[in-house]
Order: C-alpha cells, then sequence, then structure tokens
C-alpha cells in the first residue's frame, strides 16, 4: 500500500530540516508518495496567502503531512492545518536523549494535550479600548475524545496510566467539566489514572520529573507544560510531535523557523527526524519507527552534531549519518 504523505516545509530552516526527514523515510522500505506544497511567510509575500487552498486540501486528504515550520504566519498555517486533519490530540513527549547535556536526564514525559478548545478556541472579544475578554470553552465531547485517546496510548505503549494537569479548583466549571470527563473515562476503561494542579506540576516536574509519565492537559496548560519539559531536557531543537485526528494526523518540531540560523545549513534535523518517526509508529510500520529512533538516538550519542549540540557538521552531515545507521 502506498502512503500518500504532505510535505510541507514552510520557511526558515523549516526549508532544511524537512527535506533531511523526507530523506531518512526515502531510505525506508516503504513505499511513500511524498507531495511537497507551500505555506508560510514566503508564499504569503509571492501570493497573498500565508496557508494556500490547494495546500490545506492537500492535508485534508494525504494519509499524513510533515510540516516544517513557519515565521511570522505561523498561527495562520498551523491553526488551520491542524483543523485540516481534525486534530483533537497534540502528542508532545519530552524525552531527555543520551548524550544531551539536559538539566533533567531522567525525563521521560508524554504530554497529551486539547488540541481544539479551552481559551485557544478563539472566543476572544476587544469590548472598549481598554477592556478586553476571552471565553473559555470546554466540551464533553472534546474531553471524551481526548480521554479515550489517552486511554488508547497508555495502553499501546505499556504506560502505567496518566496524570490530569488542571485547575479545577479555580476554574470549576470548565476544569470541572475537564477533569470529571477524563477521570470517569479512565474508571470505565480501567486505567490508572491520577490528577496534579498545573501550578504545582510545575514545580514538581522541575524538582523530579520521574514522578510522571504520561500527562493529558486542557490546550494552554499542554502548551506551557511542554514546552516547560522542552527546557528540562534540553531545548527545542530535540522535540517533535503530532497532532492526531481521526482519519489522518500532522507531524512536526515543536521548534520555529530559527531565523538566527536559517540559510546556513547547520540546523539540528533531529526533531523533524522523530517527527518522521512518529509518522511511522502512526502508520503502523514500528520497526522501522523504532529502526529511525535509535539511529537518531546514535547519533546524538556518537556524532556527528550539529553546533546547537556542540558539534561543527551540517545538517546534510547529521542526516547522512542517520541514514547510514537507519
Ligand atoms: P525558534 O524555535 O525558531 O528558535 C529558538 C532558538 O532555538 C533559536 O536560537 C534557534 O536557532 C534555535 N533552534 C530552533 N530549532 C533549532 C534547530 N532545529 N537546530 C538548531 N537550533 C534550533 O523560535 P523563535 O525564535 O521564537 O521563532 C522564530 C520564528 O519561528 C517566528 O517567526 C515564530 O513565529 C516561528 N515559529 C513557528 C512555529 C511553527 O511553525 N510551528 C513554532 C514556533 C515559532
Ligand atoms: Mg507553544
Amino acid at each position: 500500500m502506498t502512503h500518500e504523505i504532505a510535505v510541507i516545509p514552510g520557511d526558515g530552516i523549516g526549508r532544511e530540516v524537512t527535506p533531511a526527514a523526507v530523506a531518512v523515510l526515502e531510505a525506508l522500505d516503504i513505499d511513500f508518495e511524498f507531495v511537497e506544497a507551500d505555506a508560510g511567510d514566503a508564499v504569503k509575500e509571492e501570493t497573498g496567502e500565508a496557508l494556500p487552498q490547494e495546500t490545506y486540501e492537500l492535508a485534508a486528504s494525504a494519509d499524513a503531512t510533515l510540516f516544517g515550520a513557519a515565521g511570522e504566519t505561523a498561527a495562520d498555517v498551523i491553526l488551520p492545518l491542524r483543523s485540516a486533519v481534525d486534530s483533537f490530540v497534540n502528542i508532545r513527549p519530552a524525552t531527555a536523549y543520551p548524550g544531551i547535556d539536559a538539566v533533567r536526564p531522567e525525563t521521560d514525559l508524554v504530554f497529551l494535550r486539547e488540541n481544539t478548545e479551552g481559551v485557544y478556541a478563539g472566543l476572544e472579544d476587544r469590548l472598549t479600548e481598554d477592556v478586553a475578554t476571552l471565553t473559555r470553552l470546554t466540551t464533553r465531547s472534546a474531553s471524551r475524545r481526548l480521554a479515550e485517546f489517552a486511554c488508547d496510548y497508555v495502553e499501546d505503549s505499556d504506560r502505567d496510566g496518566f496524570t490530569i494537569a488542571h485547575k479545577a479548583n479555580v476554574m470549576r466549571e470548565t476544569d470541572g467539566l475537564f477533569r470529571d470527563t477524563v477521570a470517569e473515562v479512565a474508571d470505565d476503561r480501567g486505567v490508572k489514572a491520577d490528577e496534579v494542579l498545573m501550578d504545582a506540576f510545575a514545580t514538581r516536574v522541575c524538582l523530579d520529573p520521574t514522578q510522571f509519565d504520561v500527562v493529558v492537559c486542557p490546550n494552554l496548560a499542554g502548551d506551557v507544560l511542554s514546552d516547560l519539559a522542552a527546557g528540562l531536557v534540553g531545548g527545542l531543537g530535540l522535540l517533535p510531535s503530532a497532532n492526531v485526528g481521526p482519519d489522518r494526523a500532522l507531524f512536526e518540531p515543536v521548534h520555529g523557523t530559527a531565523p538566527d540560523i536559517a540559510g546556513e545549513g547547520v540546523a539540528n534535523p533531529a526533531a523533524t527526524i522523530i517527527s518522521a518517526a512518529m509518522l511511522l509508529e502512526y502508520l503502523g510500520h514500528h520497526d522501522e519507527a523504532a529502526a529511525v529512533t535509535e539511529a537518531v538516538e546514535t547519533t546524538l550519542v556518537e556524532g556527528p552534531r550539529t553546533p546547537d549540540l556542540g558539534g561543527d557538521a551540517s545538517t546534510e552531515d547529521v542526516t547522512n549519518a542517520i541514514v547510514d545507521r537507519v
């Protein structure tokens, strides 16, 4: 079976790390059809549109999408692309890889972030020059869908259960509904779930990340807490993510376009290549996913390394080393 993969490099180092991940996928014995499309600042400059309709439609119909990064137009690109795949969960692993100078090398967390509502539902108003409001949306259906996914995830990955991070002691209705719904689903499914107030989580995870494993959270909390965890494992350059919907999914590094190094050919391709490993896992190619992850890990330990990790290798050197190891 051929998998159609939409490839959307975007801007800046997105144009350097996305081809690197495609090169790794091409080295595998799997039938892929890659279809490339534009999005971001550069195409907006040319056409007036940051996300051309054909790019949106490609993501909405391909089996999976690999996205790099977009610059100033990031929100105009990534939010509609996530809805093109009807993505209700954002998976963000924060793992400290061997050989990396991490603040907390023992960190091995996975955030499962609600990806459609909360304070990112776009329900904002400017009432007067001095007053702005925001409506926070929580629905039982979105909370339930996330919880079912979290239970599947825990079962499939042999993890021990999950922690619900919330602030239901203050946001009693919205986070109350979120917490109660997720806990109910876990109980029905026989999956172990405990809970933590999200502010306490921030402190506790810094002091001892091994207290946590899979963390299920509302949209904003997931965004902020997973970036915090990125700090614990050695920065954004290594973090992959997946936006999963019912029928398709989009994979992207957590980092942006890195304008300070774009064009120099020294961007670290690891985050995007690990995102490609998540894509392989999603498409059911478990052995290949494991092989790619292992090749990245070996390369992080033995080199070559890009300058952000203290080396002097280029994106191409690192990519070639990973391809050879795969
Ligand atoms: P950034 O992630 O692009 O860069 C932050 C720092 O990390 C920079 O020093 C950069 O050189 C370094 N870095 C990031 N990825 C790296 C890699 N793969 N290899 C080596 N070093 C790496 O975040 P910043 O600077 O806040 O944003 C730059 C632009 O990216 C902005 O225009 C922003 O809107 C956009 N952005 C887009 C995102 C997306 O498309 N999903 C996400 C975050 C930012
Ligand atoms: Mg963020």
